[in-house]
Order: structure tokens, then sequence, then C-alpha cells
């Protein structure tokens, strides 16, 4: 007998720079990821951009500065796989059949900002973007699935990053609210669930990491960001609530389950203090409305000066979130001490856990580790909780008949699901799980194609060959009994 109370929220998720496609069409501005090439497991994705004296450029994007006097550009030699992505742009009612089929009760999207304002700076939106999202929002509720948008998923328009430092710069604060606003006002009464910025965390749990020694100028940097950020999102659940009480608003978090690998106390204590910095730091101010009594030490760290004014304190206790979601893909082990045996992955960096697996790409299978990330967020923040991500990224295989056998995926999801049921058992208020990826899409750490997440196959290589034509995985029939009967059959 499961657990999963009823109405709970089945589903999967998605977003717009790795799906949608279209990058150029509709009147859509460009994003960062436009000018982002693919990678692979072993080779970072380049950002492509041209220096003051013309010359052109292809720079590893994790931590990338563009230059003075330089700008990004799309190069006649590189590839982008975030251009076409998987397409949802011309695919989107075939699509929405498809999630429908499995029985959806919830589906995960973004909105391209750059696709409502293409530069950022617009006083009015493109209509044709709005347009678009409407009758995405419309199809969905014909079929019954609720839409959970996110209204940040990487995406600043191209013109914010390159004319305005991103979110160095504070004017980005209210021109996100300007977006997040015309989403809230055109689409009340399709959409009820919003979450403002997806795994905003990654900004500072980013940093030193890939081995990276980040200096005390790029902690200044990312808290700074971190800090326009939360103002963003307190705003903009404001303005929700004000614009219809019934829309409901949640923080998005990249969950990792940090463990120390020895019983050593300093590797205790350096756990203790990763989950602070990485995971507590943002959630509390977006669900308690206040910086918690540990950030003046991880400021202090870094000498980080943020000069938080009583007006922004005030903006930050008037936004709070109405519930706590997450992605989890796995656990992370650390250590004071030198080991040779290194794991990563999602971003971040630790030792090998001698009782987990780990995927291709090196991400551990820790399905323990999600019960226990919901116990804990669980006991902190007393709200209700979805997961919406969650997923394997693995290599598929066309059989010669054309189907796809995926049963490593199906094991990955039965012992998540299994795991999320002991947790609603033991007391967590989880409402909704939607997976990563139902359908193949370009993944954001690698710009692959190969490592694939869906349930729906896409025909579509890391070169962009292939007929965007889809097909159904052995998982997508096994996903689509798991929500029939509300996760009782996982067999
Ligand atoms: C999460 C992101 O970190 O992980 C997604 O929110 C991303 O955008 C997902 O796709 C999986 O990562 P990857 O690198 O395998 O695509």
């Amino acid at each position: 007998m499961s657990h999963f109370p009823n109405g709970f929220l089945w589903g999967s998720a998605t977003a717009a720079n790795q799906y949608e496609g279209g990058w150029n069409e509709g009147g859509r501005g460009p994003s960062l990821s436009d000018v982002t090439t693919g990678g692979s497991v072993n080779s970072p994705r380049m950002i492509t951009w041209i220096d003051k004296y013309g010359s052109p450029h292809a720079s590893p994007s994790h931590g990338f500065i563009l230059p003075e006097g330089a700008s990004y550009a799309v190069l006649e030699d590189y590839y982008y796989p975030n251009h076409k992505a998987t397409d949802f742009y011309h695919h989107w009612k075939e699509d929405i059949a498809l999630f429908a089929e499995m029985g959806f009760k919830v589906f995960r999207m973004s909105i391209s900002w750059s696709r409502l304002y293409p530069t950022g700076m617009e006083d009015e939106p493109n209509q044709e973007g709005v347009e678009f999202y409407r009758q995405v929002f419309q199809e969905l509720k014909a079929h019954g699935i609720e839409p959970l948008v996110t209204i940040w998923h990487f995406d600043t328009p191209l013109y914010l990053e390159e004319q305005k430092k991103g979110w160095n710069n504070r004017e980005l604060v209210d021109l996100y609210v300007k977006f997040a606003k015309t989403c809230f006002e055109e689409y009340k009464g399709l959409v009820k669930y919003w979450l403002t910025f997806n795994e905003i965390n990654n900004t500072v749990m980013f940093l030193d990491m890939f081995g990276n020694v980040a200096n005390d100028e790029a902690f200044q940097r990312a808290y700074l960001q971190l800090h326009h950020q939360f103002l963003a999102s307190a705003k903009a659940v404001k303005l929700a609530h004000e614009i219809d009480p019934e829309y409901k608003l949640g923080c998005m978090i990249c969950g990792i389950a940090f463990y120390p690998a020895t019983n050593d106390p300093n590797d205790i204590l350096l756990n203790r203090n990763l989950w602070e910095k990485n995971i507590f730091y943002c959630s509390d101010v977006q669900c308690k409305g206040e910086y918690p009594r540990f950030a003046k030490r991880l400021w202090k760290e870094h000498d980080v000066d943020l000069a938080i004014s009583e007006e922004d304190r005030k903006i930050l206790k008037e936004g709070t979130v109405d519930f706590y979601t997450f992605s989890y893909y796995m656990s992370n082990s650390i250590t004071t001490h030198q080991v040779e045996d290194k794991a990563g992955g999602n971003g971040v960096e630790g030792v090998k856990n001698p009782y987990l697996k780990y995927s291709d790409w090196g991400w551990a299978f820790d399905p323990v580790g999600l019960r226990y990330f919901l116990k804990v967020i669980d006991d902190r923040y007393h709200k209700p909780i979805m997961i919406v991500e969650n997923g394997l990224g693995a290599y598929d295989k066309v059989e010669e008949d054309g189907s796809i056998h995926d049963p490593f995926r199906i094991e990955y999801y039965r012992k998540h699901i299994q795991e999320m049921d002991k947790a609603i058992e033991e007391g967590v208020d989880l409402i909704g799980y939607t997976t990563w990826g139902c359908i193949d899409l370009v993944s954001a750490g690698t710009g692959e194609m190969r490592k694939r997440y869906g349930f729906i196959y896409v025909d579509m290589d890391d070169e962009g060959n292939g007929s965007m034509a889809r097909s159904k995985k052995d998982s997508f029939y096994w996903y689509k009994k798991v929500i029939v009967s509300n996760g009782e059959d996982l067999a």
C-alpha cells in the first residue's frame, strides 16, 4: 500500500533553453545559451564572443566574464545545440498529447524571458511570445494538466548580460519584475504554480568546485548577484499574490545531499558548513524572509559587503514563498583530507562513495539520499514540498524495430519513488514530483543530446542531425502505470 496522497501531482519538467528551440523565431531575442556551444563529459561547453578588435574567441563557459569592449557572438564554425533544442516550439501540440497519454497531472516548463522581452528593456512585451505560451497553457489545461512555470531558468536576455553586466546590476531586479508581472497578468486563470528562479543556489555552490579556488572578488560578485535575485524573487512573490491570491509561488534549489566522507569531526563540521552555504543560505532567505545568522560567517570568510538596506530587508520579509521545490540527482561526499578517488556531477565535486554506483557521466545513484534531503527540508521549513527534477542522463539505443529499452531508467525512478513513498509515510509533506526531461532535450551541463533523460525519444544527435521524430521508450509505459496507480504499481 503506497502513501501518496490523493491529488498527488505526478508529471515531468523541462526548460525553455534546453527544449523549446525557435531561438530566432516569433520575435524572440537571444540569451546566453544561444552563444554557448556543445561540449561533452570531458570537454567544457564554450561561450563564443568577439573582442574589441573584432577577433573571434571561444572560452569555457564556467566562470566566464566578458572582457571590456567585447560582445557575445554566434560564430560560423560552431554548433549551438540550444538554437533548435528539441523543438517544442513547433511540436508543442504533439508533445502535450504524449504527456497527456502518460497521464501527467502537472507539467513543468519555463518561459523564455527573451521571447517576451527580446532585450529585456522593452516597455511592452512581444505579443507573439505572449500568445505562444498562452496557447501552450490552454492546451495543457484542455488535457487536464496543471502547468508549473519557472520564470527564470538560466536564461537572462543576452542584451542584459552584455550591456548591463547581468545580475551584478541591481537594475535587473525591476526588469525581472516587469517580466514576471506580464506572466502573472497574462496567464491568470491558466497557471497556478510558479517558481521564481531555477536552482538559485548554483551561483554560490559552483564557485569553488571544478578544482577552482574562487577569490574574494568572485564571492563578492556571486553573493551580490544572489542578493539581487532574492529581491527580484521576493518582489515577484508579493506582486503575484496581489494579482491573484490563488497563485502559489515556490523557491527552487539544486538539492545535493552532502555527506561527510569520514567521521573526522573536521569533516562533520565541513559538511554542516556546506549545507549552510550551498543549500540553506538561499532557501532561508526565500522561505523565512531574512538572511540566516550564519550568513555573517560566509560573508566574513570572503570579505563580502552587500550593503543591505532596511528597505531590502522589508522586501525580503514580504515576499516569502508558499512551497519548497528542489532538484535531486545525487549526493556528494566531502572531506578535509586529500583523496585520489574524486567524484562529481551537476556542478559539484567530492569523493567517490564506495556504497554508491555512478552513471556514465559520474553522477552518484543515491535514492536514499533523496529521502534524507526531504526529511531535512521538511523539518527546517514546514512547507509543502515538490521535487521538480530527478532523473538519469543515459545513452539510449534504438532497436531495429524502433523500440527503445531503458530498464536502467525505470530502475532509477522506481528506487527514488520508493524513497519518496517512505518519506511521506514518515510525515514529509510532499505534494508533487516532476521527473527531469520527460522528453529528450539538450543537456545543460554538457550541451549533448546523447545524455538522454526522456520517456520520449527525440531523433536528434549532438551535431544537430535528425528528424526530430518522437518515439516512446519502455519507461513511457512504465511511468504511465505509476501515475494511474498513484505510485502503487512500480513493477
Ligand atoms: C539541473 C538543471 O541542474 O540539472 C537542468 O536545472 C539540467 O537545467 C539538469 O538539465 C540535468 O543536468 P544536465 O547537465 O544533465 O542537463
